[in-house]
Parts: structure tokens; C-alpha cells; sequence
């Protein structure tokens, strides 16, 4: 039975196929059309996870759609009588999604009548749940997804037993701590949709000076919350994100109206310098986001007494917040899915049918997250011997494992740059050590030289470290598995000035944490780095220059040659400059 997942005509547009349940391949439209966080329909991405399965398009069973359309039906009427331009952006968006048969069969080029797959509809929010308990490795566990807004709501909560889902409650529009973290963050002078995490990173240089006033933008009584409305303008023109279908990248119209700046003080432009005033906001921000959402965790913790929960959702990304969840609630074991995110849907839209409309037991949880495109032996040979590597004087060898890792590392020990290019693609936005740029952590101008040779991004953004998983406690104050970096712990105070480079201005690292059964060759690499340096730990960055990750080899390739990296290894290749 194949069940395929399709997040379409959304950011983070993707796709994924289970079959018979065992989950196959999963990823992103924007890892083949190259535009980050790419909306509309994910054609390339489906042909991929088909072309993975070995399943054609009259083989698909089920096809599974994480937006319901009739659920709040009643509170989108009344917004939509309210906001008439806001009902015809809906009403674009309905269209679009009545006719994904029709989308589907087009990507797949074939007639719709030759689609005998099932449609399904699942809710946004049941989706995203469905996407990390499903994935988690817990019999039983409270669930909570946190986010912007999907079908009209922001967040759900509930617990789960076995392969069922019970849902408690939900938070409806206009209410949303996604949308207050989006506001701010544009009010900050960072427009780009997928910006709230740069602001995350920006926090740790301030203090919560604004915290008085960021309670009254949102305001709780312990387990709800509100926005001060005044503070927002999508509860009167709508949320506005759309995309042109010329280049499918996600735009999101203002957010925060004049009297946040009336509260606040000026807005930033974009480009503005940042000071300390700019600090202390994104500082009061994370700290008013960071009591709301421990708040909601610790009262679910409460009434479950449940001692696992699963998250997932946009503010699930947090980890700054994550990484306070075992010392501020009674939850102990926690899992948030890699792709927490949109792009995320797709698997639980999947999963829900197979497990909860189906009626299948479970039997899987995702404890790696690698479920992209991979490529032969050949197919990288060639991309590098096609390639202006040669000509242009670097060394190319093909290496045993052995030999590539002591010679990898050494290099890293020696301070340079090495493009990590191996095995199957990530499955949500983070590089987790197939498509890495690696580089040592004892370096303080690590981070300097990476973000002036290489990344071209702003200064201030933390870069994260990869460990060796039963390495963890030895050198961060908590232990808890972060496998998907979706956490931040404080580095041990004595081993800070041994890992500079990856170690936040507040002390902090969002960590990875490497397991030799999840990722074999990179858990090695990392060893041999140890044996050599003396660190358990790397210095890991997305291999990418402002772009999505990179997919394919000839893509990593061009991102080698066109960036100051010192070395590249795709596979067994070892490429060298002269
Ligand atoms: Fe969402």
C-alpha cells in the first residue's frame, strides 16, 4: 500500500511516500528548484519520492493533503465577511486545492482519470501531531504543535496512546505565538519569511529589557493567550503570505501595525545598523515567547502526566526554548520532528492515514533524518571529472574510508574549510552531516572566517556543533538527546574556551548530537577528529551560500568553487585545492 504526502501551495512546499507504512523518502520542492522555502506545487518532489519507491502513478493508493477546508468553518466565514480581500485570497487558495488531482496527474504527466489513488484532506495542526508522535519513539505522550496559522488555527494539544490520537484543544486566528514571533521579527527590520531565526540568534546578545511591554503584546492568565490585537494588523487584512508562481518564494505582507512602534520605539529598517535597543527587543521577545510556551507545555505536563511530549509546528524550531522544556516542566523525554515545520506535513498527513484512518499498528520511528536524494559512485565521478575541479588545479582522489577520514579530519584540525557531501539528503532545513560544511571548533575566528569566506551572512548568527552523542553530558550542562539540532544547551563553563567557534555568546550551542547508528561515517569522522584534536566535537554549517541546501554533487561542486572552501568530499572523492 503506498500513501503518497503532499504539502502544496504553502511555504515550505514537499512531499513524501510511505509504503506499507515504513516511511521511504521525504523532502523539499526547494531542494530541486532552488528557491528557499519554495510555495506552490512540490511537481519535482514527488517525481522524486515515487522515482525512490519504485512506484508509479497508478500505483499510489492514497494521497494525503494536510488542509482541511471545512474545519473552523464558522470562524473563517466570519473573517472572511470582514476581510473581503482576505476571502478572495482564500478563496484563490481553495481553488488550488480542489484541483490537486489535476496538479498531480500534470507533474506526473498522465490524465486524472489514470490517479486511482484516494484523496484525503487532513487538518493542518493534526497533521503536524501526526508527524512527530508517529515519527517518536513513545508508546504514549503528550503532543502540542505550535505555530504561525494552518486552517484558521495556531496551535493544537493533545495525548496519544498506542496508534491513537486524542486532541484536547486548539488556539484559534487571530491568536498565535508563530504570528507575534513573525510581527516582531518584521518590526526588527527582517522581512524574509523564514527570518524568525536569525532574531532567536539575535536575542542572546540582549536583555529582556522589553519584557513589561511584550506581556501586553501578548498577554496570558497561564494557559491561554491573547495578542493585544492593537499591536497586529493580520486579524484585519489577513496574514498575508503569498508567492508569485514565477519564482515560488513565500512573501508575507506587514504584520505589525503603527502602534507596535508607538510601544516600542522606531522600527528598523532593514539594513540598519543593529543596537542594543535592536538586542534587548529580540531579547524580550524570545523571553515572552519562551513563558507562553513553557506555560502551555507545563500545564499539559499537568494534565496528561505524561512525562514524554512530541511538538512540532513552526515554534517548535525554537530550541532556545526547547532546551528549557526538561528544566521548566515535568516532561523528561522529548521529540520534535526534523522538518517541524510545513514541510513536515507531508509525513504526518501520510501517517495519519495509514495509522489513525487505516487502522495500522505502529512499528517505525524516524531516528535519522535521512530521506533525500542520494547519488552512485558514478554519478559523483562524473559530476567531478565533468567539472572545472580538474582543470583548475585541484586534487581529486578516490580514497578507502579509512584513509579519507584520518585525511579529512586533518584537515579540519588544520583550520580549513571542507565541504561534508555523503549518502542520502536531510529531510527538513538543517544539515545534520551529509550535506555539511565542517570546520574546527577550537578556532574563535572560526566563525569570522566562515561567515566572510563562505556563508555571506550576518555576524551576529551562531553556528552549531555536531557531538558525539554519548559524549553530550561530558560537555553540555544537559544530556538529552537533540539528534534533528532542534535544541540549545549551555556549554559546561570549563569546556567553553575548547569549543569557541559553535558556542553561543550566551554560552549556548544548538547541538546535534551524533549517533553511529543514525549516521555511521559522520559519527567516525568526528572520532578520528577527536583522536586528532582532541574534541569530540565539529563545527557543523548547511553546505549553501544564501540558497537551499545543496541536493546534487554538481551542486556542491559549484558552491566549492564559487565560495573559499579549502576541501570537498562527495563519497568516497576527496577534492583538494592546490
Ligand atoms: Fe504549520
Amino acid at each position: 500500500m503506498n500513501i503518497l504526502g503532499i504539502n502544496a501551495y504553502h511555504g515550505n512546499a514537499s512531499a513524501a511516500i510511505l509504503c506499507d507504512g515504513k516511511l521511504v523518502a521525504a523532502v523539499e520542492e526547494e531542494r530541486f528548484n532552488r528557491v528557499k522555502y519554495a510555495a506552490g506545487f512540490p511537481a519535482a518532489a514527488i517525481r522524486y519520492c515515487l522515482q525512490a519507491a519504485g512506484v508509479t502513478a497508478a500505483e499510489i493508493d492514497h494521497v494525503a493533503v494536510p488542509r482541511n477546508p471545512y474545519a473552523r468553518l464558522g470562524t473563517k466565514l466570519f473573517y472572511a465577511l470582514r476581510m473581503p480581500s482576505f476571502a478572495r485570497e482564500r478563496a484563490k487558495v481553495l481553488a488550488k486545492f480542489t484541483g490537486i488531482r489535476e496538479a498531480l496527474a500534470r507533474a506526473l504527466d498522465i490524465a486524472p482519470q489514470d490517479l486511482r489513488a484516494k484523496f484525503h484532506r487532513v487538518e493542518h495542526h493534526v497533521a503536524h501531531l501526526a508527524s512527530t508522535f508517529y515519527c517518536s519513539p513513545f508508546e504514549a505522550a503528550a503532543l502540542l504543535s505550535a505555530d504561525g496559522l494552518g486552517d484558521f488555527a495556531s496551535s493544537m494539544w493533545g495525548s496519544s496512546f498506542g496508534r491513537r490520537m486524542n486532541f484536547f484543544g486548539a488556539v484559534a486566528f487571530p491568536r498565535s505565538l508563530g504570528l507575534y514571533y513573525s510581527a516582531v521579527t518584521q518590526y526588527l527590520g527582517f522581512l524574509k519569511f523564514g527570518d524568525e531565526y536569525k532574531v532567536m540568534g539575535l536575542g542572546a546578545y540582549g536583555d529582556p529589557e522589553f519584557l513589561p511591554e511584550f506581556r501586553e503584546i501578548v498577554r496570558s492568565n497561564g494557559a491561554r493567550f491573547h495578542l493585544g490585537l492593537e499591536y497586529f494588523t493580520h486579524h484585519r487584512t489577513g496574514p498575508e503570505m503569498s508567492w508569485a508562481e514565477a519564482d515560488k518564494t513565500p512573501v508575507l505582507g506587514r504584520m505589525y501595525s503603527d502602534e507596535m512602534p508607538r510601544k516600542l520605539g522606531p522600527a528598523r529598517v532593514p539594513e540598519e545598523p543593529i543596537d542594543q535597543r535592536h538586542k534587548n527587543l529580540a531579547s524580550s521577545l524570545q523571553v515572552r515567547l519562551e513563558e507562553v510556551y513553557l506555560g502551555m507545555l507545563e500545564r499539559l505536563q499537568r494534565e496528561t502526566g505524561l512525562k514524554s511530549v512530541c511538538l512540532a509546528g513552526g515554534v517548535a524550531f525554537n530550541c532556545v526554548a526547547n532546551g528549557k522544556i526538561p528544566l521548566s516542566t515535568g516532561f523528561e523525554n522529548i521529540y520534535v520532528h526534523p522538518a517541524a515545520g510545513d514541510a513536515g506535513l507531508a509525513v504526518g498527513a501520510a501517517q495519519f492515514v495509514w495509522h489513525q484512518v487505516l487502522g495500522h499498528p505502529r512499528d517505525f520511528s524516524m531516528e535519522h533524518a535521512y530521506w533525500g536524494p542520494e547519488f552512485s559512485r558514478d554519478e559523483i565521478r562524473t559530476a567531478t571529472s565533468s567539472s572545472r575541479l580538474g582543470p583548475s588545479g585541484c586534487s581529486i582522489s578516490e580514497l578507502p574510508e579509512q584513509e579519507l577520514l584520518r585525511k579529512t579530519a586533518a584537515i579540519i584540525a588544520d583550520g580549513k574549510i571542507l565541504g561534508w557531501f555523503q549518502g542520502r539528503a536531510e529531510w527538513g532545513p538543517r544539515a545534520l552531516g551529509n550535506r555539511s560544511i565542517v570546520a574546527d571548533p577550537r578556532r574563535p575566528e572560526m566563525k569570522e572566517i566562515l561567515n566572510r569566506r563562505i556563508k555571506h551572512r550576518e555576524t551576529f548568527r551562531p553556528f552549531a556543533p555536531s557531538i558525539l552523542a554519548e559524549k553530550t553530558g561530558e560537555w553540555f550542562e544537559q544530556a538529552h538527546p537533540s539528534p534533528f539540532m532542534t535544541m540549545a544547551y549551555a556549554v559546561k563553563r570549563e569546556k567553553r574556551d575548547k569549543i569557541p567557534a559553535p558556542t553561543h555568546v550566551d554560552g549556548t550551542g544548538r547541538l546535534q548530537t551524533v549517533t553511529a547508528n543514525a549516521n555511521p561515517r559522520y559519527w567516525r569522522l568526528i572520532s578520528e577528529f577527536e583522536r586528532q584534536a582532541g574534541v569530540p566535537v565539529v563545527l557543523n554549517t548547511s553546505f549553501n551560500d544564501n540558497e537551499p541546501i545543496v541536493c546534487k554533487p554538481v551542486e556542491a561542486i559549484d558552491c566549492f568553487e564559487r565560495t573559499q572552501m579549502d576541501a570537498l568530499v562527495i563519497g568516497d572523492f576527496l577534492i583538494t585545492r592546490s
